[in-house]
């Protein structure tokens, strides 16, 4: 009986992970590992690097913005990653929000802390139609709906193959079909998606070393603006790991002193039973 709970309990996570969302990577020995790296945030104590997180955010508004929304967060949020308020008034108001005013008519005004962050496309149907057919998910939850979620954007960031280059010794390794086309629009990425008819995805490279110019002046290769824009998303979908993580140490540390406090109390209770 014991065993078989253990086994229920181990096999828990695994009917928890959304194979069906993504099944190629949730198979185990399809496409390649994801890049190795560690972040802050990871293990029972880890924190949102804040600064790297910022930097990230710059990344979003910069590159990614055009095309994905966030459509969870607000712009006051962004006061929880160490921004001023007038930071976060000034960074809002570079937007135009369509309202209604006192009348009921449409206007444009300038966003405000309270916004959400604006979308660049009014619905999905519009963010397909500008992206030749896929849409760009929203990224309020990205790290997340995928399984090994940071690691997984950190890799797909910087896993973009020039697909003409590949040697037909490579397309073998990767396991492509002998008919194996890379439709028009569609970008080379080995970790997205594997399979014989895998590897397409409708995004192009987004970032490239260099691209971003952080206002802190820290490193801007490919890998640092992965990592940054990773922690970014990591916090966005789970503000409140921080929170979440000190309870889970307080709870643990309680447990521990009151076994130790029962641990007395019995040994002083059945002291005389001999
Ligand atoms: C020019 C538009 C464009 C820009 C800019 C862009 N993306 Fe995308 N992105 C897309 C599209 C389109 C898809 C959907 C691709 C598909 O499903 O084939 C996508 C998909 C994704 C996915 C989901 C992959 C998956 O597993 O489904 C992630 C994560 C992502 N983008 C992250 C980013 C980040 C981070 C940035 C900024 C550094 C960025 N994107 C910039 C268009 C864009």
């Amino acid at each position: 009986m014991r065993k078989l709970l253990a086994t229920g309990v181990l096999a828990l996570p695994l009917l928890a992970a959304p194979a069906a969302v993504f099944p190629a990577l949730a198979e185990a020995g399809h496409g390649p590992k994801l890049l190795d790296t560690r972040f802050s945030f990871e293990g029972p104590f880890g924190t949102i690097d804040r600064a790297a997180a910022q930097r990230g955010f710059q990344i979003y508004k910069e590159v990614c913005a055009a095309c994905h929304a966030m459509s969870l967060m607000s712009y006051r949020n962004l006061m929880d990653l160490g921004l001023s308020e007038a930071a976060v008034k000034g960074i809002a108001a570079e937007v135009q929000v369509e309202d209604v005013n006192d009348v009921g008519e449409k206007i444009e005004r300038p966003g405000k802390p309270s916004d959400r962050f604006k979308k660049p496309f009014p619905n999905d149907a519009a963010a397909a139609a500008a992206n030749g057919g896929a849409a760009p998910p929203d990224l309020s939850l990205i790290i997340k709906a995928r399984p090994n979620g940071a690691r997984y954007v950190f890799s797909l960031l910087q896993g973009y193959v020039d697909f003409d280059s590949l040697t037909d010794q490579q397309k073998a390794e990767f396991g492509l079909a002998k008919d194996y086309k890379l439709e028009e629009g569609k970008h080379f990425n080995i970790y997205f998606q594997p399979g014989e008819q895998g590897y397409k995805i409708g995004m192009a490279k987004p970032l490239s070393d260099g691209q971003v110019n952080y206002v802190d002046g820290s490193k801007n290769d490919l890998p640092s603006m992965a990592r940054d824009v990773v922690t970014f998303l990591a916090w966005a979908s789970e503000p409140h790991m921080e929170a979440r993580k000190r309870t889970g140490v307080r709870v643990v540390l309680f447990l521990l002193i009151f076994a130790g406090m029962m641990y007395a109390v019995k040994r002083k209770i059945w002291a005389d039973a001999h």
